[in-house]
């Protein structure tokens, strides 16, 4: 069997002990039996413990999905928001070359829509569009969030104007609910190829259904080992047989502890810029699943070594409220020497021969030091090389280590009642029809 990533708890050992974390873990088995059994809070929303096995009848239909938007078109904009569009960009952004977008080769590009309301990105979006021949996934669970359905308005227009109805038709794929919201009414209308969100699978959690593999696959990337690296996760997560083997469980003891000894912010670390959006997808799991009831750790992240340029002071010397999760990949796909000269200029002799990656190891081995010094608890999760299958393996252990800390915590980890209110707002200041006496009380707010 290929490796599993690691929890190395060993730089939290000063601020939380081994005895406690594997005790609170022990304790934890129960959560993962209400899991398993289906028995807790949300039992309603536990489609994706099972995806991995699930979605494989629909990978091959996913891959010629993708197949058939690369033969037909150079771009595909992924029009999405929130849990229908950070898992697809994560996976994409770590996986591909840095420069992807502007590198002329073969690649399919990926371009996103629908996750800002901003009429400058979109403009800007469809400047560039004009001169692409490009197909459209947009993905919508509910099929009415207002960022994606605007964006989708626009950019069908836009493509219906320049390839003509039939063969826009041709080039959009919608991913959402099998029956209820506009989008499925408008994809069945239209003509258009679909595939289905589980009801049982909430946004967040939906990375391994066509939401998160689709986009995946048009740009080019092997989903069969995602899938795979996900499938190896769930063997040792799910089971109940030691605490202390489970790496999900020992990294949600870890970070409850963390907390209950006062660390209310976990910022997840990467040394490599192609984690930005892992990163992103990251705080989306952790924060609507964890934060309600006045409870839950405030996700943050930070990439390194250019944030030991900003925030490094602060997570160094302020608030002592902080714990770093550090995603430390172990090897490079690339390899980069640095030059000795003749003339030590700009005096960096002593590196010369050594590789950029030791270089950045030395910088992750350094402040690791410096921030348990300075009283920063560091958990590090070891991923021996960013690869489809290691992807899929940090999909799957986020999203379990997060249902189960939520039942640590004791919130409903499927739940997201909060995000409504600024949506009710939003739609009473713009007149929607039925929030006439809501626009009132805020307009009078307003004056
Ligand atoms: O996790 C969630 O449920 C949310 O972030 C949703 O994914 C997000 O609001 C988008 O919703 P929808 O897929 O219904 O457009």
């Amino acid at each position: 069997m290929k490796d599993i990533l690691n929890v190395n708890l060993k730089n939290a050992g000063a601020f939380i002990s081994d005895e406690e974390i594997f005790a609170l873990a022990q304790q934890s088995l129960r959560h993962l039996d209400s899991l398993n059994s289906g028995t807790g809070a949300g039992s309603d929303f536990l489609g994706w413990l099972s995806l991995p096995d699930d979605i494989i009848p629909q990978i091959d239909r996913i891959e010629k999905i993708a197949k058939h938007l690369r033969s037909v078109s150079d771009t595909t904009v992924v029009i999405g928001i929130g849990g229908s569009y950070l898992g697809a960009r994560a996976a994409i952004e770590a996986l591909s070359h840095s420069f992807a977008p502007i590198l002329k080769s073969k690649h399919h590009t990926v371009l996103y829509a629908g996750q800002n309301i901003c009429e400058d990105y979109l403009a800007d979006l469809m400047e560039v569009l004009d001169s692409r021949n490009y197909s459209i996934i947009v993905i919508s669970k509910s099929g009415t969030t207002t960022e994606p359905a605007i964006a989708f308005r626009i950019l069908k227009d836009h493509l219906e104007r320049k390839v003509g109805k039939a063969v826009a038709a041709d080039r959009i794929i919608a991913v959402t609910d099998k029956s209820k919201g506009a989008l499925r009414s408008l994809a069945e209308l239209n003509g258009y190829e679909t595939f289905v969100i589980p009801d049982n699978v909430g946004g967040r959690y939906s990375f391994l259904t066509p939401v998160g593999l689709l986009p995946v696959a048009v740009n080019g990337h092997d989903i069969k080992e995602i899938v795979k690296g996900a499938k190896a996760m769930q063997a040792v997560t799910r089971s109940n047989k030691t605490a202390s083997s489970n790496p999900a469980l020992l990294y949600a003891a870890a970070r409850n502890l963390l907390l209950q000894s006062g660390r209310s912010v976990e910022i997840l670390v990467s040394f490599t810029p192609r984690l930005h959006y892992l990163a992103e997808w990251w705080k989306q799991l952790f924060g609507e699943s964890e934060g309600k009831e006045g409870k839950g750790i405030f996700p943050a992240s930070v990439e390194y070594t250019t944030d030991l340029h900003s925030l490094g002071q602060y997570i160094q010397e302020g608030q002592r409220i902080i714990f770093e999760t550090m995603l430390s990949v172990r090897s490079q796909e690339k390899r980069i020497t640095i030059p000795k000269e003749t003339e030590d200029q700009d005096q960096l002799n002593f590196l010369a021969g050594k590789r950029l990656s030791e270089v950045n190891r030395s910088a992750e081995t350094g402040t690791v030091l410096a921030h348990t010094d300075g009283g920063v608890p560091v958990i590090t999760l070891e991923i021996p090389e960013l690869n489809e299958f290691y992807f899929g393996q940090i999909i799957y252990f986020f999203e379990i280590a997060c249902a189960l800390s939520g039942y640590i915590l004791d919130v409903n980890p499927f739940d997201q009642p909060g995000v409504e209110a600024y949506k009710n707002n939003m739609f009473a200041l713009l007149n929607k029809p039925g929030y006439e006496e809501a626009a009132k009380k805020l307009k009078a707010r307003l004056k």
